[in-house]
């Protein structure tokens, strides 16, 4: 779907009640590449989709028509247990929504669907790490009930679909939700 019909489907008021929330499976992992935009993370999303099938994560895929309209991936588990431990604290990343999607409140609907699978599985922690100049995101998750627990230098290292590494630094803060049912 080109950007442009991603705009037009701003217009169609029904679009959001036509999204499906739902974890990946195999043949929808070329979607998150988002037409290209996203092939350099080809692996990251073939060893984060390793950790789903072990049962060590889930990434839930927002799909409308047969497109990728938004994700976001969890990691129950983790070597840094205030992120996440297996037990009671989830990690959330790479949390997106298709630029022309955006504040019609589809992100609000995925961290729902998180939310409730994190109670059902007994977790009760939400942590996740924002880029400090990422103001707009910060908002969202102060309106959705996070708070900020620490500064995160941010570091982190990814190889590329072939195989190139590239470092990552930016300065986060992780932030935290407690979960608990209205
Ligand atoms: C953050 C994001 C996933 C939220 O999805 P969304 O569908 O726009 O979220 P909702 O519509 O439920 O909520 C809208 C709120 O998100 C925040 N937001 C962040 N970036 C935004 C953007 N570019 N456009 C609109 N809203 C944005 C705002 O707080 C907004 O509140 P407002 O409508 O009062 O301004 C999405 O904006 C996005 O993909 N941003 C770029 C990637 C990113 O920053 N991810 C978070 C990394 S920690």
């Amino acid at each position: 779907m080109s950007v442009l019909e991603f705009s037009r489907l701003r217009e169609d008021p029904g679009w959001l009640e036509r999204v499906v929330i739902r974890p990946v499976t195999a043949a929808d992992l070329p979607l998150l590449e988002w037409e290209g935009k996203y092939l350099h993370f080809r692996r990251v999303f073939a060893g984060a989709f390793e950790r789903q099938l072990a049962g060590l994560s889930v990434l839930w895929i927002a799909v409308l028509d047969c497109w990728a309209a938004g994700q976001v991936f969890i990691q129950y588990d983790s070597d840094r247990k205030e992120l996440a431990d297996g037990v009671e604290r989830a990690y959330l990343y790479s949390f997106r929504v298709r630029p022309e999607l955006r504040g019609q409140s589809l992100g609000t609907r995925i961290h729902q669907v998180v939310e409730e699978d994190l109670l059902q599985r007994g977790y009760r922690y939400i942590t996740l790490n924002v880029a400090k100049e990422n103001l707009r995101a910060q908002a969202l998750y102060r309106r959705l009930g996070y708070r900020y627990i620490a500064h995160e230098p941010g570091r982190w290292s990814y190889p590329d679909h072939e195989g190139v590494w590239h470092q990552v630094e930016e300065p986060a803060w992780r932030m935290e939700k407690r979960l608990f049912r209205e």
